[in-house]
């Protein structure tokens, strides 16, 4: 990876004074820095409207790295990296402060430098940035390169997203775009493709053939918290399914790529999405289940009556010659009873059984979760013979975790590969525009959601709870229930509060 690595970079984050520079970005730049991953010479410029100069920043930022590591530990390297920060002062809508920030950045650079542009500001920003920058001449790519970072949420819907497509392909390249989306940046989440496609046993049976149904949880405990007012307007939709979970799908589904080149892999995800089933308003009822956790409306800054949802379970069918017949249950909430990310691949029962079994006992399927996270591993259950019995058998799991193989600390932050891929210039765990695009498609209708009796009602369900009880009958009309595969080492129990 280091190889790749350019000689100079101007790293520069708008929004250097929020939660997102301290918390991921500048911890992860940090990081990147001890393991001698980021370029030789670089600066890396926080561009807020505070009234700070260089120490300020620079003091925050011990605070930030001072949270996330043992100081002492890293303090004559933290001393080497220091200089390399800097703040400049300016508001985001000023043409005049963008020509500041231009003779800013050519003080601290020695002749053209390559620059990454990282937009951690609210979307309303993006467009207004990206053209101060290009009527600056900041974008140019005159034997140097120029990359933008956006963070979600990109758009709104699909119609807002395409203007902004079409917005930044005014001043930019959509080589130049790397919109994060940073579930891609998660280890366990990249381990889906090698677990794939780098192992031949799996792919065999990765079909219609073999394989029941998928799911897939991104479950959280917390709840909406300091971030209600911005959430109350968006929704679990919006926030998780529009992005994380859409992605989560089309890495569990897409075909193989012929290479781990950025276009190639984004072009077998959207063609999953392109073969995702629109179900009628009509049908809508049968594939979307709404919840709201009691307690949301009382919230700091929700409305009193809000009807944002902050669970949803969806059920999507892909219609292609691999996954028919296979249907992709996927929820996520907040406030429920555990965090947790899985994935799991229910496969078909054997379809002849030669043992006497007890009436009534059924093989139970193969089951084979990918924990994403927290205790990030493997899971594969199977039926085993109980020892001393004629035919007695029982399920039993085979686990990987990766802290046992790879150590306690082996995970980086998923912040800190998607700066390194940006400064690299591999956009592989980046979103591209068309995709983006065609998520919203499909996610619209779970959002603005036809009027009348064919609406899915918002249901309460009870903090700590797994939503509401008709998210079990989403699947439970289809002979199916919601499953945990990673809870603990070797529960696959139903995580159905019924
Ligand atoms: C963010 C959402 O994108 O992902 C948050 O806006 C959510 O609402 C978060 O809490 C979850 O991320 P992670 O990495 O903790 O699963």
């Amino acid at each position: 990876m280091p190889a790749q690595q350019s000689k100079t970079c101007t790293i520069v984050i708008f929004g250097a004074s929020g939660d997102l520079t301290s918390r991921k970005l500048l911890p992860a730049l940090f990081s990147l820095y001890l393991k001698g991953r980021l370029p030789e010479q670089f600066n890396i410029v926080g561009y807020t409207r505070r009234d700070w100069n260089d120490d300020t920043l620079r003091q925050l930022m011990k605070k930030s790295i001072e949270n996330h590591m043992n100081f002492n530990d890293v303090a004559d390297a933290w001393k080497q990296f220091v200089p390399h920060l800097h703040h400049v002062h300016g508001s985001l809508t000023e043409a005049e402060d963008y020509q500041h920030l231009r003779s800013a950045l050519s003080e601290f650079e020695d002749g053209s430098w390559n620059r990454l542009y990282y937009l951690a500001v609210p979307p309303r920003f993006f467009t207004e940035i990206v053209s101060g920058l290009s009527q600056n001449g900041m974008t140019d790519q005159n034997g140097v390169w120029c990359r933008i970072v956006i963070e979600k949420p990109f758009g709104d819907d699909l119609a807002s997203a395409r203007i902004l497509n079409q917005a930044l392909h005014t001043h930019l390249d959509e080589s130049q775009i790397y919109r994060i989306d940073h579930y891609l940046g998660k280890e366990t989440v990249q381990n889906v493709l090698v677990f794939r496609f780098a192992n031949t046993i799996f792919e065999p049976i990765w079909n219609r053939n073999y394989i029941d149904h998928v799911q897939i949880t991104v479950a959280e405990e917390v709840g909406v918290g300091h971030r209600a007012g911005f959430y109350d307007d968006v929704g679990v939709i919006k926030d998780m399914f529009q992005n994380h979970l859409m992605q989560l799908l089309t890495l569990v589904a897409m075909e193989p790529p012929a290479t781990f080149q950025a276009d190639a892999l984004r072009n077998e995800k959207i063609k999953v999405l392109n073969a995702i089933h629109q179900p009628s308003d009509m049908d809508l009822g049968r594939y979307l289940i709404r919840g709201q956790y009691r307690g949301y409306r009382d919230e700091e800054k929700v409305a009193p009556d809000s009807e944002t949802p902050t669970y949803a379970a969806i059920r999507f069918d892909i219609e292609n010659w691999r996954w028919q017949g296979v249907p992709f249950f996927l929820r996520s909430g907040k406030k429920l009873a555990a965090k947790t990310t899985e994935i799991i691949i229910h496969f078909k029962r054997p379809p002849h059984v030669m043992f006497p079994l007890p009436a009534g006992y059924k093989i139970t399927p193969n089951i084979l979760a990918l924990c994403i996270q927290p205790d990030e591993g493997i899971h594969l259950r199977f039926d085993a013979k109980v020892p001393d019995t004629t035919a007695e058998m029982r399920p039993v799991d085979m686990e990987f975790h990766y802290a046992d193989d790879f150590g306690e600390c082996a995970i980086p932050e998923a912040y800190e590969r998607l700066l390194l891929d940006a400064l690299i210039g591999d956009a592989a765990l980046f979103t591209r525009g068309d995709e983006i695009e065609k998520a919203w498609e499909l996610i619209d209708p779970f959002i603005t959601l036809p009027q009348g009796k064919n609406a899915p009602e918002l249901e309460l369900y009870e903090p700590g709870s797994w939503g509401p009880a008709t998210a079990d009958a989403l699947l439970g009309k289809v002979g199916r229930k919601w499953l945990r595969g990673c809870a603990e080492h070797g529960d696959f129990s139903s995580s159905s509060d019924c």
